[in-house]
């Protein structure tokens, strides 16, 4: 692998420049470490568009991109999740670096196939999870808790859009990387349920993950509501931690900053004590966690990926965390498809 000096600019090309590949092109247009020299789309108005608009040339296939840039280093693939393995594949084949967005590949089989390819070549792969650049999520990350259990909701409107895949693979998903990187246990039961209303893969989903460690994770997602919402709450010994990702905001409850109220209450609770009129809420110290960020999630997610490039080191999320991630959605798909509702049999999607 060749290792570049920090500071030099790398050459990157974006490749799918859609809803989420349009966002790639125009944070590498603006990144001092970035020189986006191209974007690739089957749609070539789209191409065009976004080429125009950001100053890079414009190509309808990845052939014709690597024929005018044989030295390219770096690329985003923001392609449909279907067509992960076949652009990415040649790509990394050719010790291209990749970032792929999530999930990493429909399949562990496709997740394999391609962390092969790239330990083959050497080159970088890196996996889109950008919820770990999130600065709420960051923040409970650096109070190293141990959960007992996680509880998570992600809902929004339908989009129309990655109707190819379900709701686990699309938007739990991010949540299923989170709650691993947590819990940081292997994955001992899972047991789901859900509803496809619109399409044929599911829309709904709920499961509920047990670790080895008896960690537990609930994790609800649902494409089909009328707002959106995406919280998670953590319980630990050491403290409770609710986080909105949306709004990025949190509280946390530390047990050491409460340990005398603690000890008060349980000694009135033995001794019989009328507490009814206490204020839970007050009684409490409530520290708002500080969400202040120097970049939005996706542009920490590039700066990420083009320093794991520059340097050679392991990306913050790689094809392993990337496969894993998937892994476990497969095993609330299939749970799901095992579960069984009373007098309907098994579940249809
Ligand atoms: N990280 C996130 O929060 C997030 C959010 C949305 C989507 N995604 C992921 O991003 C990927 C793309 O999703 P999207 O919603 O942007 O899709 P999209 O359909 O809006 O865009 C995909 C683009 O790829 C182009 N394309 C298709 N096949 C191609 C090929 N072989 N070569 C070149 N271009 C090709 C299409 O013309 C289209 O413009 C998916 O894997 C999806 O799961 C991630």
């Amino acid at each position: 692998m060749c290792v570049m000096a920090e500071g030099d600019k790398i050459d990157v090309a974006v490749i799918g420049v859609g809803r989420m590949g349009r966002h790639h092109a125009r944070i590498y247009a603006g990144l001092d470490g970035a020189n986006l020299v191209a974007v690739v789309d089957a749609d070539d108005d789209r191409a065009g568009e976004t080429a125009d608009r950001f100053g890079c040339a414009d190509y309808e296939t990845v052939d014709a991109l690597l024929d005018a840039h044989p030295d390219l280093r770096a690329v985003t693939v923001a392609v449909p999740t279907l067509q992960h393995v076949e652009v990415a594949g040649m790509l990394l084949e050719r010790g291209i670096a990749c970032l792929v967005e999530k999930p990493l590949a429909p399949t562990t089989d496709a997740c394999r196939a391609l962390i092969d390819f790239a330990q083959r070549s050497g080159a970088t792969l890196a996996v889109g999870h950008t919820e770990r650049f999130n600065p709420a999520v960051r923040v409970v990350t650096d109070m190293h808790i141990t959960p007992r259990f996680i509880e998570v909701d992600r809902v929004s409107p339908m989009t129309f859009r990655s109707l190819d895949i379900g709701v686990v693979m699309d938007m739990m998903i991010h949540d299923l990387d989170l709650v691993l990187m947590f819990a940081d246990s292997p994955i001992k039961r899972v047991d789901a349920t859900g509803v496809a209303v619109l399409a044929e893969n599911e829309d709904v989903a709920n499961a509920r993950l047990l670790f080895e460690n008896g960690c537990v994770a609930n994790l609800t997602a649902s494409r089909l509501a009328l707002k959106t919402h995406r919280k998670m709450r953590l319980f630990s010994e050491a403290a409770y931690v609710s986080l909105d990702y949306h709004q990025r905001s949190g509280v946390a409850i530390r047990r050491s900053d409460n340990e005398q109220a603690l000890v008060e209450i349980r000694s009135q609770i033995e001794a019989g004590a009328d507490l009814t009129d206490i204020d839970y809420s007050e009684l409490v110290n409530v520290t708002e966690l500080d969400m202040e960020a120097e970049h939005d999630p996706l542009t920490g997610q590039l700066q990420s990926f083009l320093h794991a490039v520059a340097t050679g080191d392991s990306p913050a999320v790689d094809g392993a965390a990337g496969m894993a991630a998937v892994d476990a959605a497969e095993r609330v798909v299939a749970a799901i498809k095992e579960h069984t509702w009373a007098g309907l049999g098994k579940a249809r999607v």
